[in-house]
């Protein structure tokens, strides 16, 4: 059987030579010496293993050693005397960012079970990571299965079996640009092209002739014929966004062509014959634009002759997980070494946000904290939002229990300045069993 490669970071080689000494059968260690030779050997070569040894005498930078172990896919075993584990910086350290503990001296048996454990884990974790997640959990290329994606998805089916023009509402980041691809790419339009224009992002002096195109000598500047978007888009799918900001006048030259599907380029004379499917998509209300004078209603229902509304982020809250299991697996290649996924906690604050910019604001709140956090989950405050409140009104026993233990212990190291070892005697637990509690808790020290 091929041997296991593990790590083995050692200032003095003495623990390379005692472990050698044992000869486990089934590993091979890497000796290594400095922190930043582990980095190196690291960003080169994935062991899954790693041990490191610990020696009062020579102590590590506890802040560079807890930043290189929580920085790599690797199950770190720390091999130290008993005495360094009630070490104030190395103690917490150890318990907090470690797989294990060895105490000095080696024990062959032991040491063996405890790297096959850590070995089974990274492997685990490996695993997951690797698994190529299949995205089937929605449809037309989109993410999300809540009954509210379900009833778009029956909606857009229908619409891509005829070729009538399309009216996409929803708020800004719900996807409408995403529905409008999709519309096209399973209709019979999909070998055609798709021509996406913002009619809010361009000057309205200009989207005349960004529509319908010009001649050349149409206006100063105008060199060469430049064919319009709508030419473009000819016997395909033109995508006009945010179609609430074209202006009044423009309007009645859209509809001209909505009705008699042909344009003038700007400068000409000549009608041209065009072919395209119309897709237009509005963050604002249309139908209340029109009651207020500031949308042709004419042209409203030349667009509105189907309706598709893609529903707010808060609304599907119950593919929050999926959308954001998605969007961190697309963005693996980016992230923070360490991080492998999100807290529970982090999921539950991310259903009860509100998401104003909604499948948007998530992405671009997951991609920053999948390179920000110093964390392997993701958690509330990475993300930049609310943490849930600890079910407030009814905790469960188990929240109850935390609540209380925490405030004791923290009373307590505040009453012994703390000394670790006063505390744990007084609410009469070990020290080790306190440590874990403080690491479980996450209390501050
Ligand atoms: N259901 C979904 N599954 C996967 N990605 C999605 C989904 N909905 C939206 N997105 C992604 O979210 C981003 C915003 O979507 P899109 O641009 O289509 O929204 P929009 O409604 O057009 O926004 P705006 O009103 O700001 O123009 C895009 O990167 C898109 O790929
Ligand atoms: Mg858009």
């Amino acid at each position: 059987m091929a041997k296991r490669k593990g790590l083995l970071l050692d200032q003095t080689g003495d623990v390379g030579k005692a472990l050698k000494a044992l000869d486990l059968s089934d590993w091979e260690f890497q000796a290594i010496r400095t922190i930043d030779e582990a980095r190196k050997t690291l960003a080169a070569d994935s062991p899954l293993v790693g041990l490191v040894a610990f020696d009062s005498a020579h102590p590590w930078p506890a802040r560079e050693m807890e930043s290189l172990v929580s920085s790599y896919d690797v199950e770190w075993i720390a091999v130290l005397g008993a005495d360094l584990l009630r070490n104030q910086s190395h103690g917490p350290m150890i318990l907090r960012s470690f797989h294990d503990f060895h105490t000095l001296p080696l024990d062959r048996q032991r040491l063996d079970v405890t790297l096959g454990h850590a070995y089974g884990k990274a492997a685990i974790f490996k695993a997951l990571d690797d698994k190529s997640v299949t995205h089937d959990e929605g449809r037309f290329g989109m993410t999300g299965q809540d009954p509210k994606m379900a009833e778009l998805y029956r909606q857009i089916e229908k619409i891509v079996t005829v070729d009538a023009p399309v009216l996409i509402g929803g708020e800004s980041g719900t996807g409408k640009e995403l529905v409008a691809a999709a519309i096209h790419r399973h209709s019979e339009r999909a070998k055609r092209p798709f021509v996406t224009m913002n009619c809010g992002a361009i000057p309205p002096n200009l989207i005349q002739s960004e529509l319908f195109g010009y001649e050349r000598g149409a206006f100063t500047g105008a060199n060469q014929r430049k064919i319009g978007n709508i030419e473009a888009a000819n016997e395909g799918v033109l995508f006009l966004d945010e179609i609430g900001d074209l202006p009044l006048d423009l309007q009645a030259n859209l509809l001209r062509f909505l009705q008699e599907k042909t344009i003038v380029r700007v400068g000409s004379t000549e009608r041209v014959r065009v072919n395209v499917r119309v897709i237009a998509a509005t963050h604002v209300d249309l139908a209340r634009a029109v009651e207020a004078a500031q949308f042709r209603e004419d042209l409203y229902y030349r667009l509105n002759v189907l309706h598709l509304k893609v529903p707010p982020l808060r609304d599907r809250a119950s593919d929050i997980p999926l959308l954001a299991d998605h969007i961190f697996h697309e963005r693996q290649h980016q992230k923070s070494p360490q991080v492998r996924g999100f807290s529970s906690e982090a999921l539950h604050a991310m259903r009860e946000y509100t998401w104003p910019g909604n499948v948007r604001e998530l992405i671009n709140r997951v991609q920053y904290a999948m390179i920000m956090t110093e964390h392997k989950l993701i958690g509330a405050a990475d993300l930049g939002i609310p943490a849930p409140e600890v079910a407030a009104g009814n905790p469960t026993l188990d929240e109850a229990r935390a609540t209380v233990e925490k405030e004791i212990i923290v009373r307590n190291m505040h009453k012994y300045q703390n000394n670790v070892s006063e505390v744990a005697r007084q609410l009469g637990i070990s020290r080790v069993t306190l440590y874990r509690m403080i690491d479980r808790l996450k209390i501050d020290l």
